[in-house]
């Protein structure tokens, strides 16, 4: 499967349902003595902070429709339907905090010597607990892109103006991915330098279910990191990461400082 494809769900298939016992202080060791560290995020760790995560019983897929909502010919059939729930997302996160886990996930940054957090996030909760090298896979929700000039820019208006246009005319849409969009050529090949180069990867919160963002894991997996899944649940990657740390983040990843 390649990396370098659009965003799209792939069903890895490879549920193992072992139970899983893990040892944290073996886990601290060998993250303590790794020079280079990798983390990749999915809304799980955000959950803890009140962000809906997509999947799951309270996910946002369960109640709207992808097609409908994140992919370009959505935007491009009703982009005042799109933009209402990208404002709706907007004004609930604008209330919203880091939590433990995204705090964890900065100190860990302050300790390697070389560190990059890839995360499927678009909420920015990383950047706010502190973390500085950060991929933003799928874009951020606080970025807008003008269709008619490229011009990419913050806009952190909550609520935002239905339709908001650039000052070219142009219309605005969310700088985030979408389904079926390519992910930024720049931000893949940082993603993959640091995979390959990484002796540690955390894998958090994230389903595993998205490409080519799962693929990353794998990859490190196959270039000899070691890979440490923290999730509530197993996951499609769990049968082949290394160990697979069943339990909230929040509570997982502080205890390896
Ligand atoms: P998902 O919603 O698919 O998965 C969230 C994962 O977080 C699940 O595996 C949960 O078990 C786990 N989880 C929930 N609470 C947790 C907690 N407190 N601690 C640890 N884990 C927890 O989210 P993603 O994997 O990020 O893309 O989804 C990937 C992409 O699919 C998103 O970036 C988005 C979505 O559709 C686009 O919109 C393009």
């Amino acid at each position: 499967m390649s990396i370098f494809g659009s965003i799209k769900f792939v069903d890895l298939k490879q549920h193992n349902m072992q139970n899983i016992t893990y040892n944290l202080s073996d886990i601290k060791e060998r993250l303590h003595n790794s020079k280079a560290v990798t983390v990749l995020t999915g809304a799980g760790i955000s959950a803890e902070s009140g962000v809906p995560t997509f999947r799951g019983n309270n996910g946002l897929w369960k109640n709207f429709r992808p097609e409908d909502l994140a992919t370009p010919e959505a935007f491009k059939s009703n982009p005042k339907l799109v933009w209402e729930w990208y404002d709706w997302r907007r004004r609930t996160l604008s209330t919203i905090k880091p939590n433990p886990a995204h705090i964890a996930i900065a100190e860990i940054e302050k300790r390697v010597k070389e560190f990059t957090l890839i995360t499927q996030n678009v909420d920015g909760l990383h950047q706010l607990a502190g973390s500085k090298n950060v991929i933003e896979l799928h874009g951020n929700i606080w970025r807008v892109k003008c269709l008619s000039c490229g011009r990419v820019s913050e806009n952190r208006e909550a609520p935002i103006r239905i339709l908001p246009y650039c000052s070219c005319g142009g219309l605005l849409r969310p700088a985030v991915v979408w389904f079926g969009e390519m992910l930024e050529d720049n931000n893949l090949m940082k993603a993959v330098a640091a995979i390959d180069k990484c002796e540690f990867m955390f894998v958090v919160g994230t389903s595993g279910v998205v490409q080519p963002a799962a693929s990353l894991a794998l990859r490190a997996k196959d270039e000899g990191a070691f890979v440490v899944e923290v999730n509530i649940e197993r996951t499609p990657l769990s049968a082949s990461v290394d160990e697979t740390c069943l339990g909230k983040a929040g509570d997982i990843l502080p205890q390896l400082l």
